[in-house]
């Protein structure tokens, strides 16, 4: 059987983080001492995960500087198991888009994590072998991790419409909306970052409109597969969070909790905090 692949898409423009992603990719700014990107690909391995292609578009070169340097620098990147590769995205079509773009370097099932969101939490990478454990305890053909949001929120995010309970929380999905405004949601409970999926996604994505955002959407794709195949939503943990680098408020949560959350700085870090918070 072929090793899981992680599609990691990381072509979009960051144009909601205007001017700070002018000339820096969102995927570089730093969480903590290290990139998004690299944290991103660090959960993952944490996963079990050891192939990769990360998706590329126009001014995103440092992306693949950063991991060829990693490579030379770094023992868990330089091992001769592990293998990162590079797709290109020509346009900035939308996530569906990329997606696709990285079909001809997978085989079989495989993984999208999104290059600008972190699953932070103490036991790095547990969220992708929780969603590989209910795919193969459910017989699914994909599952997608789950977060509830804020009924007034859904409009940032894919909703699904949620069936019976499964193993490890997980909920069966019945139905997924990119984007909804409350009044269509089927429900608060949004997509976060990433997807176990079976290739036949790719046949779907070919043929999808453009979407939500006139953008080829990834959650369209999901909306025809779970009408013939069995999806399951798998949550978040209670010590889990998304690190979402994707927006300025994001990006602002996002960098604090690393931050705070770092095994080295982070005790120091959180008393200089207390000691801020005093003085204003
Ligand atoms: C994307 C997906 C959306 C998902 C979100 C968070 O949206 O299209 O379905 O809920 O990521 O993982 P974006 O944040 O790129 O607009």
């Amino acid at each position: 059987m072929a090793r899981l692949t992680a599609v990691i898409p990381a072509a979009g423009m960051g144009t909601r983080l205007w001017p700070l992603t002018y000339a820096i990719p969102k995927e570089m700014l730093p969480l903590g001492p290290k990139p998004a990107i690299q944290l991103v690909v660090e959960e993952l391995i944490g996963g079990g995960v050891k192939d990769f292609v990360i998706v590329i578009g126009k001014k995103k070169e440092a992306i693949a500087e950063h991991f060829m340097a990693l490579r030379a620098t770094e023992p868990l990147f330089g091992d001769d198991d592990m293998n990162v590769r590079f797709a290109y995205q020509p346009q900035p079509r939308g996530l569906g888009d990329a997606v696709l773009c990285a079909e001809g370097l997978v085989e079989g099932d495989f993984l999208v994590a999104l290059g600008d969101a972190v699953i932070g939490g103490p036991a790095f990478g547990d969220l992708v072998r929780r969603m590989l454990r209910v795919k193969a305890q459910t017989g699914a053909s994909a599952t997608v991790a789950v977060q509830t949001v804020m009924p007034a929120d859904t409009s940032r995010y894919g909703i699904l419409k949620p069936g019976e309970a499964g193993p490890d929380n997980s909920v069966r999905i019945l139905d997924l909306v990119e984007k909804p405004g409350p009044e269509h949601a089927p429900s608060n409970l949004a997509i976060c970052a990433r997807y176990v999926l079976p290739p036949t996604v790719f046949g779907l994505l070919r043929e999808l409109p453009v979407g939500v955002g006139g953008e080829i959407q990834l959650t369209d794709a999901l909306h025809l597969l779970v009408r013939q195949e069995l999806a399951y939503g798998v949550p978040l943990s209670p010590d889990e969070e998304r690190w979402d680098v994707g927006s300025a408020l994001g990006y602002g949560h996002a960098c604090l909790s690393a931050w705070l959350a770092h095994p080295e700085y982070g005790a120091e870090l959180r008393a200089m905090a207390r000691q801020t918070q005093r003085g204003v």
